[in-house]
């Protein structure tokens, strides 16, 4: 039986730091409000890269750590809500960039702050199937051009950067053991940012296009939705909450992920945060994540990891892998 087994990680976050400090000269605000509601100090805001120019950097990194050459690369799946150009994609565009072999197949996926994971399971898909030998599975975003940088109640969340993951079909017991994807748009005005362009004369009323949050609702339903997507993951696999080595859930706020981590019982140890330094960096936030949990030696070979996320859409999954 194939599976799809993670053989590389990268990621990239822009130089320049904005602290909660920073923001109180921005904004109403204090660093006491902003670290106690959601566990942020700082966060990397990108000073003239794009979505696809942080991409292909975290892409190296992970193809550099999975031993692998761009032109080894059969399929490129990009989570992100935020490509600097409407078409082509960032997936095409790095394409370009790497110099992956012409004839692959490369797209994004918009999934909010779950795109990492749904172009996981998409790309898990291809490799299981025999559609695919090798993906490049990448979430990128750059919030910092969505935000209202004069609402403090969405500014100081957010943050830029991209993470990547080579996938490899093998036969084995390692690698991804269940992904679910799910989604309920009903809820989309819970969290959203509208595409428009309020200069086009033939479309009055245009709302200004930044990012627009019913932070409660989004906390209610984010803390639900995780814990439903952690509970399938589990029933899947048949693993219990001692088996789990390392959660890696999406980095929103503190507060969601102690919920999280109280559901299944985990001393803080065996869940990786990391959105005191990057804040909420969207479809970024977890492949970040375990980059920096990989390279800190925090993952051994076999180890069970859990991900799970939610986001705009609404959108929420969730991932059991052996590595
Ligand atoms: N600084 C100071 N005060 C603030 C700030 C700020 N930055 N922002 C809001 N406030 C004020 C509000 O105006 C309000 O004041 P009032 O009581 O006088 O009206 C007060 O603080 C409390 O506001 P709440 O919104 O009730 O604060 P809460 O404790 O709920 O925290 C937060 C807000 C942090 C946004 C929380 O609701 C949250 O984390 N929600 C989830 C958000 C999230 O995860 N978003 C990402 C989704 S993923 C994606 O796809 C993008």
């Amino acid at each position: 039986m194939l599976r799809s087994r993670i053989i590389g990680t990268g990621s990239y976050v822009p130089e320049k730091v904005l602290t909660n400090r920073d923001l109180e000269g921005m904004v109403e605000t204090s660093d006491e409000w902003i670290s106690t509601r959601t566990g942020i100090r700082e966060r990397r805001i990108s000073a003239g890269e794009t979505a696809s120019g942080m991409a292909a950097r975290a892409a190296k990194a992970a193809l550099k750590a999975a031993g692998l050459s761009a032109k080894d690369i059969d399929l490129v799946v990009v989570g992100t809500v935020t490509a600097e150009m409407a078409f082509p994609s960032v997936a095409c565009l790095i394409q370009a960039e790497l110099g992956i072999k012409a004839g692959a197949a490369a797209f994004d996926v918009s999934a909010a702050c779950s795109g990492f994971l749904y172009a996981l399971d998409i790309a898990d898909r291809y490799l299981r199937s025999g559609g695919a030998g090798k993906a490049l599975v990448i979430g990128v975003d750059k919030f910092s051009n969505l935000i209202d940088w004069k609402d403090r109640s969405t500014c100081v969340l957010f943050g830029d950067g991209a993470g990547a993951a080579v996938l490899s079909a093998e036969k084995g017991s390692r690698g991804v053991l269940s992904c679910r994807i799910h989604s309920d748009g009903r809820h989309w005005d819970t969290l959203y940012c509208r595409a428009s362009r309020p200069d086009n004369p033939f479309e009055k009323g245009n709302e200004q296009p930044y990012l627009v949050m019913n932070g409660n609702e989004t906390f209610k339903i984010a803390v639900r939705t995780m814990g439903q997507a952690i509970k399938e993951v589990m029933e899947d696999t048949g693993l219990k909450p001692e088996d789990i080595s390392l959660l890696i859930p999406h980095q929103a706020n503190m507060r969601i992920i102690n919920a999280a981590r109280e559901r299944l019982k985990l001393p803080e140890e065996r869940v990786y945060t990391n959105l005191d330094r990057y804040g909420n960096t969207s479809a970024a936030s977890i492949p970040i994540a375990l980059d920096e949990a990989v390279r800190d030696g925090k993952v051994k070979d076999n180890d069970i990891i859990l991900f799970v996320a939610f986001g705009g859409g609404l959108t929420w999954a969730s991932a059991a892998v052996r590595w």
